[in-house]
């Protein structure tokens, strides 16, 4: 039994934020942004809006396009490191707001890879045969743990994210392999060191900005190249194909420059990579499953495609997926 992509969808908030939006309240320009990440816009939730909200359009989307009613989901995944609270889930809150009464479900966390940790997470549960249709989402709200005075890491990120129903298929069409990979040394480079129970919140966390995100980019940026090239070239190998045998490859949306690293060591041309980072920025969890979903919609994907996704993250976390392309029947 294989793991088979039912439905797609996504969702970015509507507020856009420019990179010359950003010029107006911190020392950047448009020129500088664009040329060192590829990054022209990214959208930001509004005032009443969290990450619950994103997830909800994505599930109503994802009910009507698959034609299922809510209480067909058996399982929601949500894959996020900005939840709506600590507890409960987020996964809670969007099965009640779609009204999915036989679900149960959790959050997962893994970073910018917490899309592919939810996708095989998912279709694992598909593929035991217990589970009809699992739903996974990958979003984040970064502009909620962002401090806009720090360049280095503000100007990279945006809200958003995209999900997918899982069911289970006999074919050889769906989720084929994929590789994951953590290795925890890395969780110095970027994180979040406060509001969890190593530093609870204090009127001192706040004051120093514990509450937001850190990171060492440059350091960040070398991991990346390294283990998304490295883990998509190794799924490639290990099925004895190469860069041409794939139809699309959707990494995570962290840095174009990253982007362009991991296709040119695994030799996949220009056009068969995805790239949206110019419209969203960096929404962590979100940037797969939004890359997923727009590949759908243009038509980029037919049946029998190979698609390889790859990720990195905080963590460390990376992974990469092969995936043959097909509706399930
Ligand atoms: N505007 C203008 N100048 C800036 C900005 C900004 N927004 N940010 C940094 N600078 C300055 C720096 O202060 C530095 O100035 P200095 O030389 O006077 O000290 C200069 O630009 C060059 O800085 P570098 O760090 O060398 O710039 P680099 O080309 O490495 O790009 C960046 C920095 C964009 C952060 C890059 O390292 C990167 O993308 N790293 C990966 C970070 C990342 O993706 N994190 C997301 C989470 S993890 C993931 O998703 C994979």
């Amino acid at each position: 039994m294989n793991a088979i992509i039912s439905a797609t969808a996504h969702y970015a908030p509507k507020k856009v934020l420019t990179n010359h939006d950003l010029e107006k309240i911190m020392d950047t320009t448009d020129e500088w942004i664009k040329s060192r990440t590829g990054i022209h816009q990214r959208h930001i939730i509004g005032e009443n809006e969290a990450t619950s909200d994103i997830c909800t359009h994505i599930g109503r989307d994802l009910l009507e396009k698959a034609n299922l009613k809510p209480d067909d989901i058996d399982i929601i995944i949500v894959s996020t490191v900005t939840p709506d609270m600590l507890a409960p889930s987020t996964a809670a809150i969007v099965q009640n707001n779609l009204g999915a009464n036989r679900a149960w479900g959790f959050d997962l966390s893994a970073a910018c890879s917490g899309f592919l940790y939810g996708l095989e997470t998912g279709a694992k549960f598909v593929e035991s045969g217990q589970y009809k249709r699992v739903m996974v989402i990958g979003v984040d709200a970064m502009s909620t743990i962002l401090d806009y005075e720090d360049r280095n890491t503000s100007v990279l990120f945006g809200d958003g994210g995209g999900g997918v129903i899982l069911e289970s298929t006999e074919s050889d069409f769906g989720i084929l392999d994929s590789i994951l990979r953590m290795d925890g040394s890395g969780g110095k480079y970027l994180q979040m060191p406060a509001g969890g129970s190593r530093m609870p919140a204090t009127i001192e966390t706040v004051e120093n900005k514990m509450h937001y995100l850190k990171q060492d980019g440059r350091t960040v940026f070398k991991f990346a190249v390294k283990g998304m090239a490295d883990v998509s070239a190794k799924m490639l190998e290990k099925h004895q194909l190469t860069g041409d045998d794939i139809a699309l490859f959707i990494p995570h949306q962290a840095n174009k420059r990253i982007i362009d690293a991991a296709a040119n060591r695994c030799n996949i041309s220009k056009d068969k990579v995805l790239i949206n980072i110019q419209k969203y920025g960096n929404t962590t969890a979100g940037t797969i499953a939004i890359g997923l979903n727009e590949a759908v919609e243009q038509g980029r994907l037919k049946e029998g495609d190979y698609l390889l996704l790859a990720a990195f993250g905080a963590g460390w976390t990376w992974g990469s997926m092969l995936i043959k392309w097909g509706n399930p029947s």
